[in-house]
C-alpha cells in the first residue's frame, strides 16, 4: 500500500539522523512490500535560509497532504548561529512551535524505558534500576508558557519580561483523555503532575484531570507535584506507567526521563492531533556540538520512525519489527558513542543505521 511520508530533514544532527530513519524505512519497505512516498520539508534554521522563514505556508500545506511527517530537530547554536541574530517570532523554534499549533499536535507522547541492553549506559545504581521501567510521559504540546502572551518592556532603563502561562479547560481535558486511554492499554496508572501548590493553571489541571478519571474506574490516578516528581524521576523510575503534565513541565521531565533510559539519543516521540497524521520527532535538539561527524544517535529518530508506521500507518507487524531490530543490534552490543559502555562496540551513526536493517 502507498502512503505519503514528509520528511522535515532540519538543522545540526537532524540531516544524519533522518538518513538513518529513512533507510530502516526504504527496507520495511522492502521486506513488506509497501510504497512510501516522500517529501521534504523546510522547517527551522533550512526554512530561514531558503525562505527567510522558519515555517512557511507551503510546509504546513505540504505537511497536510502527507499521512506523517518524520522530522529530526530544528535549531542551532545561539552563540555562534546568525539564526538567533532574529527576532525571537523568527527563529527555528517558533518554525516548530508554528508546526505544532497549525496542525493542532496536542499530544505528545514521549516514551522512556530502559533496554535491558542498556543498563550499563543508566547513570543509576543498580538496586535503584532493579527490574527496569517502561513509562509514557504524555506531553501536552499547544498550550501553557509556550503559547501564552509574551513581552518585554523596559521603563526608565529597567527592562522586564512577561510570559503568560494559560490553560482552559477543553485543553486540558483532551489531554487527560489521551493520557486516560493510554494507560487502560499499559498498566493503568497516571501521575498527573502539576504545580497545583503554587499555580492557577496546575490547581485547574488537577480539577479536570479528576473529572477525567471518573470516566476510568480501572485506572488509578494519583497526582504530583512537580518537584518531587522530578526526584522520584531518579530515586524510582519504575513506579511511573503514564506521566500526564503540561507542555513546558513535560519538556523538561522529558529529558530527565531520557537520561535514565542511557541517553537522550533513546528516547522517540509522536505529536498527534485528532486525527491519525502525526509528526514524529526524537525528544533531543539538532545537536550542534556533534553535528557533521556521524557520532550523533539515530536510534531516537528510527523509534519515531516506528511510532508513526504504529500510530500513523496501523502498520504495527512493521513497527515491531524496528523495534526488535533496534534490541538486536544493542544486544549484539554495538553502541554509538552516547550509551558506549565496557564490552561493546563502538559504531557511527550511519553504522547503527545499516545494523538496524540488517536485524530487520
Ligand atoms: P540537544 O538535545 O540538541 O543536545 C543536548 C546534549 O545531548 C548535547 O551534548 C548533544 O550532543 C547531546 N545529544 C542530543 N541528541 C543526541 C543524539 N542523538 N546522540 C548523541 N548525543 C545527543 O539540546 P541543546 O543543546 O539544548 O539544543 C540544541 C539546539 O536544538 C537548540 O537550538 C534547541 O532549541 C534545539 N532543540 C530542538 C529540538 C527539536 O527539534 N525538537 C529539541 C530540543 C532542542
Ligand atoms: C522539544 C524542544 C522544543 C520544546 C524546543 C526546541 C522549542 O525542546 O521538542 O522538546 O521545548 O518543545
Ligand atoms: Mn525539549
Amino acid at each position: 500500500m502507498e502512503h505519503r511520508i514528509g520528511l522535515i530533514h532540519g538543522d545540526g544532527i537532524g540531516p544524519e539522523i533522518v538518513d538513518e530513519a529513512k533507510k530502516v524505512l526504504d527496507a520495511v519497505c522492502t521486506k513488506y512490500g509497501h510504497t512510501f512516498v516522500y517529501s521534504k520539508l523546510l522547517l527551522g534554521g533550512a526554512s530561514i535560509d531558503a525562505c527567510g522563514v522558519p515555517l512557511t505556508d507551503e510546509t504546513v500545506g505540504q505537511a497536510k497532504d502527507c499521512d506523517a511527517v518524520l522530522m529530526g530537530s530544528i535549531g542551532g547554536d545561539a552563540k555562534t548561529s546568525p539564526w538567533y541574530q532574529l527576532e525571537p517570532s523568527r527563529r527555528p523554534e517558533a518554525g516548530l512551535l508554528g508546526i505544532r499549533k497549525a496542525l493542532n499536535l496536542f499530544a505528545n507522547l514521549r516514551p522512556a524505558y530502559l533496554y535491558d541492553e542498556l543498563r550499563a549506559a543508566c547513570p543509576l545504581r543498580e538496586e535503584i534500576i532493579g527490574g527496569g521501567f517502561d513509562m509514557m510521559i504524555m506531553r501536552e504540546l499547544t498550550g501553557g508558557l509556550y503559547f501564552g502572551e509574551r513581552k518585554t518592556t523596559e521603563v526608565d532603563g529597567v527592562r522586564t519580561a512577561v510570559d503568560t502561562l494559560t490553560y482552559n479547560e477543553q485543553e486540558i481535558r483532551r489531554i487527560a483523555k489521551r493520557g486516560f486511554d493510554i494507560a487502560m492499554k499499559r498498566r493503568k496508572k497516571v501521575t498527573s503532575v502539576d504545580k497545583a501548590n503554587v499555580l492557577d493553571s496546575s490547581r485547574l489541571w488537577r480539577a479536570v484531570v479528576e473529572e477525567v478519571a471518573k470516566d476510568y474506574p480501572e485506572v488509578e490516578l494519583e497526582h504530583m507535584l512537580v518537584d518531587n516528581c522530578a526526584m522520584q524521576l531518579v530515586k524510582n523510575p519504575a513506579q511511573f506507567d503514564v506521566i500526564l503534565t503540561e507542555n513546558m513541565f513535560g519538556d523538561i521531565l522529558s529529558d530527565e526521563a531520557s537520561m535514565v533510559t542511557g541517553s537522550i539519543g533513546m528516547l522517540s516521540s509522536a505529536s498527534l492531533n485528532e486525527t491519525k497524521f502525526g509528526l514524529y520527532e526524537p525528544s533531543h535538539g539538532s545537536a550542534p556540538d556533534i553535528a557533521g561527524q556521524n557520532i550523533a544517535n539515530p536510534i531516537a529518530t528510527i523509534l519515531s520512525a516506528a511510532m508513526m508506521l504504529r500510530y500513523s500507518l496501523d502498520l504495527d507487524t512493521e513497527a515491531d519489527a524496528v523495534e526488535s531490530a533496534v534490541k538486536k543490534a544493542l544486544a549484539a552490543g554495538y553502541r554509538t558513542v552516547d550509551i558506549m559502555s565496557d564490552g561493546c562496540r563502538q559504531v557511527s551513526t550511519s553504522e547503527m543505521g545499516d545494523l538496524i536493517v540488517s536485524y530487520l
